[in-house]
């Protein structure tokens, strides 16, 4: 199938399509995304908790986005590709905001980045599209500013903060955002920003009354054993299936039953060119 480009993510969400994206870090994991025919893949800043085993994606780079970004596009040539700004990669100047999004184009060949933040960080959004790139927004819970939020905490779960998650969604549109997802909002919050905007919005622990949904592989696929929020359904248990492949490879090896013959090389002139050696 052709590649997508923005406009098949419009013409979804006029048809009433629900597009599905999924998180992924590698290019093996890409590869099955591509053949299950996810619509997007977006190589998160999760890298930092699910890769890199950090409790949080603050000390991600824009060296590990970009690398493992690349193994992302190798693996899965043909798919819609989402690359997230790190920490720090668009919080000093517009200049390096777009310095750094550009990297992702040049060296990723990615098809479009996202960042978190709204009403902070309009000005770089800005920027950023003016230099001709799309942006995908992020609000809501919003990983990268845990500490200044007390945790991994919904958002928009009062009068007040459903009030600032509405003015931040407002104000990444008008900074020019082509789609906005919605992070860890009561669904009655998401269906509000849905209605009153007409760029795609997704959710990650949003509800359903929007354009589509992203999961992260390591929560669908139950591989990350740390932690699993609320919103995370497991599709399969990838985690309990390669510990227990682990565990009997370990037991074949002590037993002395792995490896086999058919794991073996042979000499090529059988016993006789054993003797020459
Ligand atoms: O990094 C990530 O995995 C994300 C998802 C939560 C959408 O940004
Ligand atoms: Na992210």
């Amino acid at each position: 199938t052709k590649k997508k480009c923005i406009h098949d993510l419009y013409k979804m969400k006029e048809n009433g399509e629900k597009a599905c994206w999924i998180v992924v870090y590698d290019s093996v994991f890409a590869s099955y995304a591509e053949e299950a025919g996810v619509d997007m893949i977006l190589c998160g800043d999760s890298m930092g908790m699910i890769v890199y085993g950090w409790p949080g994606t603050v000390p991600v780079t824009m060296d590990m986005s970009i690398a493992h970004c690349q193994g992302v596009r190798r693996g899965a040539p043909n798919t819609y590709l989402i690359g997230d700004m790190p920490f720090g990669s668009y919080h000093k100047s517009c200049e390096d905001a777009v310095a750094n999004a550009i990297r992702f184009y040049k060296e990723a060949d990615v098809d479009a980045i996202k960042l978190e933040g709204g009403v902070a960080v309009a000005d770089k959004i800005r920027a950023i599209v003016n230099a001709g790139m799309v942006v995908f927004g992020h609000i809501g819970l919003t990983p990268q500013s845990s500490a200044s939020m007390g945790g991994f905490k919904a958002q928009g779960r009062t009068t007040d903060s459903a009030r600032a998650v509405i003015e931040d969604a407002v104000a990444v549109y008008k900074a020019g955002v082509r789609t906005l997802l919605l992070e860890g909002v009561p669904e009655e919050v998401c269906a509000y920003i849905h209605k009153m905007l007409p760029i795609p919005v997704y959710g990650i622990g949003a509800g359903a009354d929007c354009d589509g949904q992203v999961l992260l592989s390591a929560d669908l696929l139950g591989m990350y054993r740390n932690f699993t929020p609320k919103f995370a359904k497991k599709f399969a248990d990838i985690g309990d299936i390669a510990t227990q492949g682990m565990i009997d490879y370990v037991k074949e090896v002590k037993d002395g039953v792995f490896p086999a013959p058919e794991h073996k090389y042979k000499l090529s002139g059988g016993a006789a060119e054993f003797e020459k050696l």
